[in-house]
């Protein structure tokens, strides 16, 4: 199976194995499947287990908690605008990346984030390719994103996930920079990205 073909719209719910062939070795054992609903406190879970520099570099300030109407927020999502893939580990969420298209154009702002604990196992990457993947099948050509410049880990993904985007353009504005990618092709991806995909997410 090529890339392309074997996308899902998010809110069809597709789960990724982990034998996916994106995983490192060294990855802790989790699977990635479309954010739901029913997430919502598992989601404010995960953000109460995050270390405040985590939460400074991902809210750009201090945000100690998520409260229940942004929690559902993130969670009841509009599949015409938004995508979000959670990675799971046991019945915990130890990672986030989300969508959200600008406009009526094929732009959308991306944003991850991960569990202190499990950071710099992979699943950034992985979060960043299969995000790249529903956005591809949405029509999305380009992903913005804005990030600490010494956000060394987050820039290291975007600059180092070829399968997933390319970076085109980076502005400064003080202590932030703003990225511009574009979303990788299909026929760019190469074999290192087929992967079997399970039409049924299983209820974690
Ligand atoms: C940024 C973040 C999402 C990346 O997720 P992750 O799972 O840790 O990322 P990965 O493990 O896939 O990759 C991290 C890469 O950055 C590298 N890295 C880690 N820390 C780094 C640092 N301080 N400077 C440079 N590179 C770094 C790792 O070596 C790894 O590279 P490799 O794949 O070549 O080995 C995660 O670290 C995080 O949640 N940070 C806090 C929130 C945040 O910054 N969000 C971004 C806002 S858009």
């Amino acid at each position: 199976m090529t890339f392309g073909s074997g996308v899902t719209r998010v809110h069809e719910r597709r789960w990724w194995p982990m034998d996916n062939q994106l995983r490192r070795p060294d990855v802790p054992a989790h699977v990635v499947r479309s954010i739901r609903s029913d997430d919502a406190p598992r989601l404010q879970r995960f953000h109460l287990r995050l270390s405040a520099d985590t939460i400074r570099r991902r809210f750009f300030g201090a945000h100690p908690t998520l409260g229940d109407v942004e929690a559902r927020r993130f969670t009841d999502l509009d599949p015409a605008t938004d995508a979000a893939l959670v990675a799971i580990a046991g019945d915990r969420i130890v990672g986030v990346g989300r969508y959200v298209r600008i406009g009526t154009g094929g732009c959308a702002e991306v944003a991850f984030v991960v569990d202190d604990e499990f950071q710099g196992h992979g699943i950034g990457t992985e979060l960043l390719t299969l995000l790249s993947r529903i956005a591809r099948d949405d029509g999305i050509r380009r992903f913005v994103a804005d990030t600490f410049a010494d956000n060394g880990a987050m820039i290291d993904v975007f600059t180092h996930t070829p399968g997933a985007v390319t970076v085109e353009g980076i502005t400064r504005d003080g202590s932030v920079i703003h990225l511009s990618m574009r979303v990788a092709h299909p026929a760019e991806i190469g074999s290192a990205a087929t992967g079997a995909f399970t039409p049924e997410a299983p209820r974690l």
